[in-house]
């Protein structure tokens, strides 16, 4: 090892070190920004000692042209759409990303398994298993990811419903099956380029079929399953071409990200495993979720809904998906303010998957500068609901379906803010439209509940004037 070798491996470290701490500083809102630019500068430092080492072994021409390429290409396509991205399109890049980061994984895979396969020599088992695993975890992403993705932009082909496949738990295990015999083949019996595509063909089938069925309320979860995905594919590609900020820096996203998963799944109600073999959620078949059906849904004006929340001593603000399409997030802080120096303790319910991305709400309210002790987790908030004089509930929808409470429908068995134990509700939002899951919401004809039909940031300013001539 030569002097370069040593400083590039330390610089290595001292970009892994930047991920952990980056890592570290996103625990709070206060310090995340500040540790997500800690990070991405540990990646400058990583790829910029990568690039010494190459150019120290001296890659020819092509080699160079086709790494410019790929910097200028990937870089600047990443760039673009990251800065140009609409908050609520978010989850749908994110999923994009995790695609281009498991397809580059896979055919890392493919393509030092070709290059093992016309050595003279046979590759150690150690070898091939990484290999083996790298292209598996990297196709099952990619494929699942860009399902993933199409189901939340709701394009036609990807409906954003569970779409059930004929067999379904059975042709997941099945192709499960066929990955695990065939991987046992190249393992130990013979190297084989024919046995290694049926596995890349059959994880993407995987891919498709696992996420396919998954829609409504456990998307959040699926997402988050292939984010994790993505990380472990990445540190199996470093185990193969033996790069050590690829082992660190995919076991960080694959470690975090299956942190995440089970956190949502618990959230949620749902086992991971479930999810994976059996999609979960209810499709079609199932909208309105065997509820009451009718009830008389009770419209209100502004003034009616300023007297309330003016005259509240408790108010707990309700935000969902309709107030980051709005951009009402300041807004509803003005609202708050003014009620608060009217005396009324004002606090927000957060749901840990209202929105299309985990921590949507925290990351929009810190937008506004909302206080971060008002911002109450669900379990805590929960509890106080039936203290409240106002449940102010802002472009949410499945999150306080009480549906939710009973079974066979999409959003069964997940937790939801107890919005209908407040003394009174206001909802604001456009119309009587569905959310995300796709079914009625009851709680539009509680008798307490009154709706105001408005565009979140207009209702919000049309009630912070209102409320100022209480
Ligand atoms: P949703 O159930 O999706 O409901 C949002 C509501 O906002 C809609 O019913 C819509 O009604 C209203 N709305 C839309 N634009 C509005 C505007 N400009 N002004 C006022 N209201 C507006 O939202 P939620 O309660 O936040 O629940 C989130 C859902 O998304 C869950 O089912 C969750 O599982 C799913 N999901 C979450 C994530 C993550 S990680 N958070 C990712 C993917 C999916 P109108 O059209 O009548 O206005």
């Amino acid at each position: 090892m030569d002097a370069i070798d040593i400083l590039v491996r330390l610089a290595w470290l001292a970009g892994a070190v930047g991920f952990v701490i980056g890592l570290i500083r996103m625990n709070s809102p206060a310090t995340a920004r500040n540790g997500n630019l800690l990070s991405a500068a540990g990646m400058a430092v990583a790829i910029g000692a990568t690039g010494i080492l190459i150019l120290r072994d001296g890659g020819d021409a092509t080699a160079w042209l086709i790494i410019g390429a790929g910097v200028l290409v990937g870089g600047g396509l990443g760039l673009y759409t990251a800065r140009t991205v609409a908050m609520t399109a978010m989850p749908q890049l994110v999923s994009l990303f995790n695609a281009v980061g498991g397809g580059a994984a896979a055919l890392i895979g493919i393509d030092e398994y070709i290059r093992l396969v016309n050595s003279p020599e046979a590759a150690p088992l150690t070898t091939t298993i990484f290999v083996v695993l790298d292209i598996v975890i990297g196709s099952v992403t990619f494929s699942g990811s860009l399902i993933a993705s199409g189901k939340l932009m709701g394009l036609s082909i990807t409906p954003s419903r569970p779409v059930m496949i004929p067999g379904g738990q059975l042709v997941t295990l099945a192709l499960a099956a066929i990955v695990v015999v065939s991987a046992g083949y190249l393992f130990f019996v013979e190297d084989s380029l024919l046995v290694m595509f049926v596995i890349v063909a059959t994880a993407l089938v995987f891919g498709v079929t696992m996420t396919l069925p998954i829609g409504g309320a456990d998307m959040p979860v699926v997402i988050s399953l292939l984010n994790s995905f993505t990380g472990t594919a990445v540190a199996m590609a470093g185990f193969v071409i033996d790069n050590v900020v690829l082992i660190i820096a995919g076991a960080l996203v694959g470690a975090s990200g299956a942190i995440l998963t089970k956190l949502m799944a618990d959230a949620m109600n749902r086992s991971v495993l479930n999810i994976m073999i059996g999609g979960f959620g209810g499709g079609e078949g199932t909208v309105g979720g065997g509820g009451p059906e009718g009830g008389t849904v009770r419209s209100i004006g502004v003034d009616d809904a300023a007297i309330q929340l003016a005259y509240a001593s408790s108010v707990i603000i309700v935000p969902g998906y309709g107030l980051a399409v709005a951009q009402a997030q300041h807004a509803v802080r003005e609202l708050a303010d003014l009620l608060e120096d009217r005396g009324v303790n004002v606090n927000y319910a957060i749901h840990p998957v209202a929105g299309r991305m985990p921590g949507h709400m925290n990351v929009l309210l810190a937008e506004a500068n909302v206080p971060y002790p008002q911002l109450r987790e669900m379990e805590d908030i929960n509890p106080e609901f039936e203290r409240a004089d106002v449940a102010l509930v802002v472009g949410a929808n499945d999150v306080t379906n009480p549906a939710a409470r009973r079974s066979g429908n999409p959003v069964s068995g997940m937790p939801i803010l107890d919005v209908d134990h407040a003394k009174s509700i206001i909802v604001i939002k456009r119309s009587m439209g569905r959310g995300y899951a796709g079914i009625d919401n009851e709680l539009y004809v509680n008798p307490k509940t009154g709706m105001l039909f408005a565009d979140a940031k207009q209702g919000l300013a049309d009630l912070v004037a209102a409320v100022k001539a209480v």
